[in-house]
């Protein structure tokens, strides 16, 4: 009887236990969502403060770019790509079923996007003054990436590039990113 009892009783534990387990990877799995989403939203506040300085350059402050730069920089890249390793059945999730099968095509839009935050890091901290207009973007300049869409094609292009221009490519990596995976 009492090795019923405690046969039992162990019974229950290790269901206990499977429930419990199973509960902790389903809030894993919403802490990652909730994670992934206040990055999304940090970023966005980043772009709208770098947008700010471009329409109105005397509002420009190197130490505030960088700071938004860096925010877009510290969620890009690898970061992001590991946010979204594993397919999140979630309805708080918007993110599109297509991610782990077009993992790669993911994964370079991510790292583009962590490229364009690190020119503009770099474009801060080479002009702590004031805005020069070499910033700028030139009067007449080809937007976009050209036949090669938003993808950088290397890194000296990307530095040669007024800042004002990386920055718009940046934000068509957010914006292709997010046709192609993010749900309505
Ligand atoms: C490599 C793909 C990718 C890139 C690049 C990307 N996003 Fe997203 N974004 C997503 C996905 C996927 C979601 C949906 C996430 C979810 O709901 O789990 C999302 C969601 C969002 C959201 C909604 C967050 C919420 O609260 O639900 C905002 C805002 C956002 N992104 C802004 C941006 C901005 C701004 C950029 C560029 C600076 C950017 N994203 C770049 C894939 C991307």
């Amino acid at each position: 009887m009492r090795l019923i009892a405690d046969a039992n009783k162990f019974g229950l534990v290790a269901f206990m236990a499977a429930v419990l387990m199973m509960a902790a990877v389903a809030s894993a799995e919403e802490d990652v969502i909730a994670i992934r989403q206040a990055d999304m939203k940090a970023m966005a506040a980043a772009a709208k403060t770098i947008s700010g300085m471009f329409k109105d350059s005397t509002t420009y402050k190197a130490t505030e770019f960088k700071w938004a730069a860096d925010t877009i920089r510290d969620r890009s890249g690898g970061v992001l790509s590991a946010h979204f390793a594993s397919a999140a059945d979630s309805r708080q999730s918007k993110a599109g079923p297509n991610i782990l099968k077009e993992r790669d095509r993911f994964d370079r839009i991510a790292s583009d996007l962590r490229d364009y935050a690190v020119a503009l890091d770099a474009a801060a901290q080479k002009n702590p003054g004031p805005m020069p207009a070499s910033m700028r973007m030139r009067p007449g300049e080809a937007m976009g990436g050209g036949p090669f869409g938003t993808h950088v094609r290397n890194e000296h292009e990307l530095s040669a590039m007024p800042a004002e221009h990386a920055f718009h490519l940046m934000l068509q990596t957010c914006t292709t990113c997010h046709t192609r995976f993010r749900m309505e």
